[in-house]
């Protein structure tokens, strides 16, 4: 039955380019971009519960920056809607929403239920759903398949099959549009993985690589970003220890990094919803059958007192150069997780300006990238529009591509205490840097 579905599909891919009924849930950093990608050669719908996201793409409006009016207008078979029952009759539903950690920091799935829930009532004979949301391995068959069987009452892998495909988006940046990067694919059956396989290369460029599971494509997803969370936090590890011994650890790396096999990784702020979260759900799975993990915890705890740390480094700068600390005017320079993006998501920037806040320092906060409506909403600090006046001391959180040509001169005075989280700055100009 499948094998002529998939030759009766794999015709249609071959030959009739916009048969083929694409459904996608979930249309953030990650749903549009893919939206806009299938939406070139297939019919494809682009489903988001949050109305006002719909009726602003429907005008051409991204507000994640990542694409604009003429690159969503080139999907010429793309359309949007809020309505679920208009995605039935859909071939393949790909589903890309939010897998955050709740404040216990054990994975939330219930985007990624309520998601399944509402598919899985318009599942038909020989539907595929393809999850892209970042899991730890087995959540697709054990968690998000018993779901797609209660509400449409088929059998998997018989009636309707499943596939996970994980994300590699990279917001903010420019050079690598999703067509760009390589793409992991994985099937319920080998036939089902092969025909998701073929579908993803007819839309990404730099091709596939096809997992032997879903299972191990799940897997493959966290930790990529788990290495990263660990690799940073021995970074910052590194700029615990050499603050203490008084040497600057850019300089320790840039020596290092001239043997051939030391690996370039930078301390800094991990935030947003990927490293920082990942490690999570890995550890959530890890821990459901009795295995307790020690490298990936002990990265975790490192990284998220770099914040804390940032502002305390600060403090003493300032009271070394004779600043009286209560009261003191503080500029922050970006709060979005990371730069040119205006993702605040889990932007641990905010560690730095409460614990700034509790020395008593006045902190005013600019980001041209951010939305100075959601930053208030989120976090409930008021945006400044533009700095005013001379600062005591200014941090570069984040390295939006506006603070590298900032006119400093009119910012600071010769007692300002200039800290460059980033380190992208003149070292000419920075008292110090992370
Ligand atoms: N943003 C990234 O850089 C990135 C990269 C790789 C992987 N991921 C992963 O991809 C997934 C999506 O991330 P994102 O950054 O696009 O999230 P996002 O918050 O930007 O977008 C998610 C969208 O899903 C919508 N949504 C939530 N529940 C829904 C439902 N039941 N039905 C329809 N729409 C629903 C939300 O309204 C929102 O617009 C997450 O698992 C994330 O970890 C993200």
């Amino acid at each position: 039955m499948i094998t002529n579905y998939l030759e009766e599909q794999k015709k249609k891919l071959n030959t009739i380019r916009n048969d083929l009924k694409i459904a996608i849930i979930g249309l953030g950093y990650v749903g549009l971009p893919l939206s806009v990608a299938f939406g070139k050669h297939f019919q494809t719908l682009g489903y988001d519960i949050n109305y006002l996201r719909i009726r602003e793409l429907l005008n051409g409006i991204d507000y994640t920056q990542e694409l604009s009016n003429e690159q969503i207008a080139e999907a010429i078979f793309l359309n949007f809607t809020t309505k679920i029952e208009e995605l039935q009759g859909a071939d393949i539903f790909i589903i890309a929403v939010p897998t955050p950690v709740d404040v216990s920091k054990r994975p939330d799935l219930s985007f990624l239920q309520n998601a399944s829930r509402g598919i899985g009532k318009l599942l038909k004979k020989n539907s595929i759903v393809i999850y892209e949301s970042t899991v730890y391995p087995g959540c697709t068959e054990e968690e998000c398949v018993p779901i797609l069987e209660k509400e449409s009452g088929l059998i998997f892998n018989q009636d309707f099959f499943c596939g996970y495909s994980p994300e590699r988006i990279n917001p903010g940046d420019p050079t690598r549009p999703i067509t760009s990067i390589r793409k992991v694919t994985s099937g319920s059956t080998p036939e089902v993985a092969e025909f998701i396989d073929q579908l993803y290369k007819r839309v990404i460029t730099a091709g596939t690589f096809k997992a032997s599971s879903i299972r191990v494509a799940e897997a493959s997803k966290a930790i990529e970003n788990a290495q990263r969370d660990v690799n940073i936090s021995f970074m910052n590890e590194l700029a615990l220890l050499f603050d203490k011994l008084n040497i600057d650890t850019h300089d320790v790396l840039e020596a290092a990094a001239t043997k051939w096999n030391f690996l370039n990784f930078k301390p800094g702020l991990v935030g947003g919803h990927c490293i920082g979260v990942d490690p999570y759900y890995l550890l959530h799975k890890a821990e459901s059958v009795g295995y307790h993990p020690q490298v990936l915890l002990s990265g975790r705890r490192i990284n998220d007192q770099m914040g804390v740390y940032i502002a305390n480094k600060v403090v003493k700068l300032m009271i070394r150069k004779g600043h009286k600390i209560d009261g003191s005017r503080v500029l922050i320079l970006g709060i979005t997780y990371k730069e040119n993006c205006p993702d605040i998501r889990n932007s641990k920037v905010i560690d730095v300006i409460r614990e700034l806040k509790e020395f008593g320092l006045k902190v005013e906060v600019w980001d041209p990238v951010a939305s100075a409506e959601t930053v208030y909403q989120e976090l409930s600090i008021r945006l400044i529009s533009q700095p005013s006046g001379t600062y005591d001391s200014i941090i570069l959180a984040v390295a939006h591509q506006p603070f590298l040509s900032l006119c400093w001169d009119s910012i600071k005075n010769e007692n300002t205490i200039i800290y460059d989280v980033k380190s992208v700055l003149d070292q000419a100009l920075v008292t110090a840097r992370l």
